[in-house]
């Protein structure tokens, strides 16, 4: 049984229930537009300074670097198929095309100068992500168009093996 008198107590209760959620929602909503404030670049720049370390050239080698190509005709410009078979479109409005090295590693407007992305720390403050799999499974596991080839199960190990570039031995042994 409720009271009248009560009516404040259980809206205090209420609140004191709801608001986590919402403080929740406003960090999430936060966290978003953080994200937006980082642009694409394209991985034109990238290579400028990942060509000795061999991620570049073992990367244009892989199915991320020319998937685009699998696109025909206006899939080419279907929202859908391009947010798994391309990166983004870049600052200057450059459809950035293929699964490029900031699909893994977040739009890079703010941390690619050198001074910055010497320091592993720096670099992850201005939007650099050191993926995992869940970053893969973005676009390797869930929905896809009807009529898609259907995704084969996702197996991280696997699929690092051959998916992705070489690991730089300096880099390795850093860790
Ligand atoms: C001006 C040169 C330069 C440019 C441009 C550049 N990088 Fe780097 N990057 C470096 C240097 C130097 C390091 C630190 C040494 C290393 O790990 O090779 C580094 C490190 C990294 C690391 C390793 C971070 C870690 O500690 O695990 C990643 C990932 C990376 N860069 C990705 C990118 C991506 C993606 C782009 C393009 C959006 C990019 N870089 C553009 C110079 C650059
Ligand atoms: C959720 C992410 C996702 C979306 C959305 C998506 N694809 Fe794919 N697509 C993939 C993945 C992942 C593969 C690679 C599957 C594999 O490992 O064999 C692939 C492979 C393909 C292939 C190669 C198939 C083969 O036989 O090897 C074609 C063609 C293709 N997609 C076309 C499209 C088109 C057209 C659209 C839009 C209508 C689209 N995709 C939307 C993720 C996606
Ligand atoms: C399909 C996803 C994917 C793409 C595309 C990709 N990377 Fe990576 N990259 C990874 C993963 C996963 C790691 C390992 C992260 C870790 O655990 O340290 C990595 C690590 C690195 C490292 C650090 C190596 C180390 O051993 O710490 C550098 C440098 C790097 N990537 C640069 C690039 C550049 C440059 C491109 C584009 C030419 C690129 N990556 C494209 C997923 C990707
Ligand atoms: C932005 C979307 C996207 C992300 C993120 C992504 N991939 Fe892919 N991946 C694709 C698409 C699309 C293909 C299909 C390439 C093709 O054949 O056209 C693919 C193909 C591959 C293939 C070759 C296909 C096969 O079945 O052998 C491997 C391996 C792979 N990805 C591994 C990874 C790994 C590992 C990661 C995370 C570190 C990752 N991918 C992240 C979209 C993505």
């Amino acid at each position: 049984m409720v009271k009248k008198w009560m009516f404040p107590i259980v809206a205090l209760v209420a609140l004191a229930l709801v608001s986590p959620v919402l403080i929740a929602q406003e960090e999430a909503e936060a966290e978003k537009k953080e994200e937006a404030e980082y642009e694409y670049i394209g991985v034109k720049r990238c290579s400028f300074c990942h060509k000795k370390d061999g991620t570049f050239p073992s990367w244009e080698k892989t199915a991320h670097a020319t998937t685009f190509e699998r696109l025909k005709g206006d899939e080419q410009k279907n929202e859908t198929c391009l947010s798994c078979h391309a990166t983004g479109v870049s600052a200057k409005g450059d459809l950035l095309e293929g699964v490029q090295c900031e699909s893994c590693h977040g739009p890079g407007s703010d941390y690619w100068k050198k001074s910055i992305m010497e320091d592993r720390e720096l670099s992850i403050k201005n939007g650099l992500w050191i993926p995992d799999e869940e970053t893969c499974k973005k676009c390797h596991v869930g929905e896809v168009p009807e009529g898609h080839v259907e995704l084969p199960e996702f197996n991280y190990e696997e699929m690092m093996k051959t998916g992705v570039h070489d690991m730089p031995p300096a880099a390795e042994e850093s860790k």
